[in-house]
């Protein structure tokens, strides 16, 4: 801590501050306390604040199968949402006859008189395309693509010009797309058409489609995207790629996903979702209201979900729910009896063979059939996401049961609540170390920054046999307004809360911030990891800490010891010790880092520091970055300044 030199100056006493005292930070790469769990950072991507559908998704038409509904408000469901229409000579109305499939049972009819045309027009997630629409960039190509039929009439003559316009009706495109309903083998029933467009400037845009001839035309499954994405051949039509990319750097161990909440169903039992409505065509994938508002379409379903975390090197980590609706949302939890649990109980046990099961297997196959035969690597299913007590507790045993069973290489994980400290998860820990002592126990927490220092120490004291998930956890710092900052602040005091994680990580297996993406304009949560529009994205400190920490990661822990108020910790493997330490007070603080029987050697590493109420945006995206540092050993010892708030992590190589 700064001291203050009292001074005597005229008769007066003075206190004048001085420098603080130097700290130092003892490493000895010998003394090898435990191996680091090697899946300890991963990510948790859920579709919160327009994370999937309107963000990682790469499709560019909102509600492009018109079965948007409310789950809040069932009576508003709005199957037009993002649609205009523009009728000459013709009419539109919601089709529901013989659809497409019977999990998608809405689509757009078009009726035209003599010589009719009607223009059906979608925004994008953006909004209409005077405030953003659909997002164009110059140059760039789109794939184009829908299901289209007619009747007997509209078969004769019936046309689709496709084009990107401005707000005002002009082109965008070097030619529009025409279909014909003569040019299909059979017109009048469902058939996918698909199609480029090459655009010619940067701007925000509307689909638009103008139907013309006369008779009914039915489409549905109107989509548009990128040709520039990742996962273009995968079946739900793949990533927007800097989303993606922004992913990958962080390096993450595992992708847990699809939730949070919207794995457990919230409200309604209707809203609890089963993996296997969401694998297959996308066209028979069940969309379903989403906690949060707007819709799941599962153009990114479990599927999608498993390439995205081979994509970005990070084992899967699917959540199911265990027969009992979010406890939190919704209190009479309407759990499955436990016969219907049972039954259930097999579609979890399924999507372990769709994972991993031959491709003879019934699920095996579909696995193949969508693009992947070799199976995925699957080593965990969480079973319930922030469930407690009884009701959940005696669910959870038949379906993990049923998993141990069949598959008994698999770690389940259970749920020990959402909460930090208390009862709940007193209660809950009781519970899980006498009935489910070997499974992996999923802790999710959401606390003011000054919990996280003041508890570095929370995993010191678990018995070591237990293993611990930290599922979801994030630093709060107070609302301002309706939204809490994704200040440095709260990044530091992730910070310093993570190396209490790495010197506990012979217990503590796997943890991962929450939510992750975050689209301005469509705020659910705050704070988010990544925040973005339709054509940028800005990290946050948390991100940095999360990259920082993820990459300066070794295999072993080694004993390191501070003799001030630094947070420290230190990790090695055969070649490299990595060194992180993080200064949470306002005074700089001059450090020796010394390590034992090193000699001379060079450091190399990134400093994060500055104003702690400081935050990026995607204004100013850069406001808190990591800049390189470096530092030179001699005789075992370098001499760093931390400035105030600040992080550092060093790689030091050894002989
Ligand atoms: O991460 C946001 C939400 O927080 C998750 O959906 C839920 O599990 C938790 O309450």
């Amino acid at each position: 801590m700064k001291k203050f030199l009292p001074l005597l100056f005229a008769g007066l006493l003075v206190f004048l501050p001085a420098f603080s005292e130097t700290e130092t930070i003892l490493v000895n790469p010998e003394d090898i306390l435990h191996e680091v769990s090697p899946v300890l950072y991963g990510i948790f991507l859920e579709d919160i604040n327009c994370a999937v559908d309107g963000g990682l998704c790469a499709e560019l038409v909102k509600n492009r199968s018109f079965e948007n509904e409310s789950l809040l408000h069932p009576t508003r469901a709005d199957h037009w949402e993002s649609w205009t229409l523009k009728k000459e000579y013709g009419e539109t109305e919601l089709g529901e006859e013989d659809p497409l499939h019977k999990n998608n049972p809405h689509f757009l009819r078009v009726m035209l008189s003599e010589n009719g045309s009607v223009t059906v027009m979608n925004q994008g997630f953006g909004g209409n395309a005077f405030r953003g629409g659909i997002p164009l960039q110059k140059g760039e190509n789109y794939d184009f693509s829908f299901f289209l039929r007619g009747d007997a009439a509209a078969a004769t003559e019936g046309q689709v010009k496709v084009d990107l316009t401005s707000a005002s009706g002009n082109s965008l495109c070097v030619s529009p797309l025409l279909f014909s309903l003569k040019d299909l083998e059979s017109p009048t029933s469902w058939t996918r058409l698909s199609g480029s467009l090459t655009v010619t400037q940067t701007k925000g845009a509307v689909l638009s489609l103008t139907f013309s001839g006369a008779g009914v035309m039915d489409a549905d499954m109107i989509s548009c995207m990128p040709e520039d994405r990742v996962g273009a051949s995968w079946p739900g039509g793949g990533l927007r790629r800097d989303l993606t990319e922004a992913l990958r750097e962080l390096h993450p161990r595992f992708l847990r996903f699809p939730g949070g909440c919207v794995t457990e169903g919230s409200y309604l039992r209707s809203n609890a979702p089963n993996w296997k409505n969401t694998v297959g065509a996308p066209e028979t994938r069940l969309e379903l209201a989403n906690t949060w508002g707007g819709m799941q379409t599962m153009a990114v379903g479990f599927f999608e979900y498993f390439c995205l975390a081979e994509e970005i090197g990070a084992l899967p980590l699917p959540v199911v729910h265990a027969g009992v609706l979010c406890q939190a949302r919704t209190p009479a939890e309407d759990p499955l009896t436990l016969d219907e649990t049972a039954l259930y109980a097999r579609d979890v046990v399924d999507l372990i063979q769709f994972a991993l099961g031959d491709t003879n297997t019934e699920w095996g196959s579909l696995r193949a059939e969508m693009g992947h035969p070799e199976p995925f690597d699957l080593r965990y299913v969480a079973i319930g996401n922030e469930n407690w007590g009884g009701v959940y507790f005696n669910r959870y045993e038949i379906i993990r049961n049923a998993v141990k069973e069949a598959w008994p290489e698999i770690t389940c994980i259970v749920a020990a609540g959402p909460v930090a400290e208390g009862d709940l998860i007193r209660d809950s820990w009781t519970v899980i170390r006498h009935r489910f002592p070997e499974d992996l126990v999923d802790e999710h927490y959401y606390m003011d920054s000054s919990w996280f220092p003041a508890h570095v120490n929370r995993y010191d004291s678990y018995p070591r046999s237990t293993h611990v998930f930290l599922g979801e956890f994030a630093a709060h710092e107070p609302l301002r307004g309706t939204r809490r900052p994704n200040n440095l602040y709260a990044a530091l005091c992730e910070a310093a809360y993570l190396t209490g994680i790495e010197r506990n990580s012979d217990i503590v297996d796997m943890c991962c911030y929450a939510p992750l993406l975050c689209r301005e304009g469509a705020v659910d949560w705050t704070p988010d990891l990544i925040f973005f529009d339709d054509s940028s994205l800005c990290k946050t400190p948390s991100w940095h800490v999360q990259h920082l920490f993820s990459e300066y990661l070794g295999t072993q822990l080694v004993e390191s010891s501070a003799d001030g108020n630094l947070f420290q910790a230190a990790t090695r493997t055969e070649k490299e010790l990595q060194i992180k330490a993080v200064n949470l007070s306002e005074q700089e603080i001059p450090l020796n880092l010394e390590i034992l029987n090193l000699g001379d050697a060079e450091g190399r590493g990134y400093l994060l520091s500055g104003d702690p109420d400081a935050a990026n945006s995607l204004v100013k995206q850069e406001k808190i970055i990591p800049v390189p540092l470096s530092c030179s050993f001699s005789e075992d010892t370098a001499g760093l300044t931390l400035p105030p708030f600040s992080l550092i992590v060093l790689k030091v190589p050894l002989s």
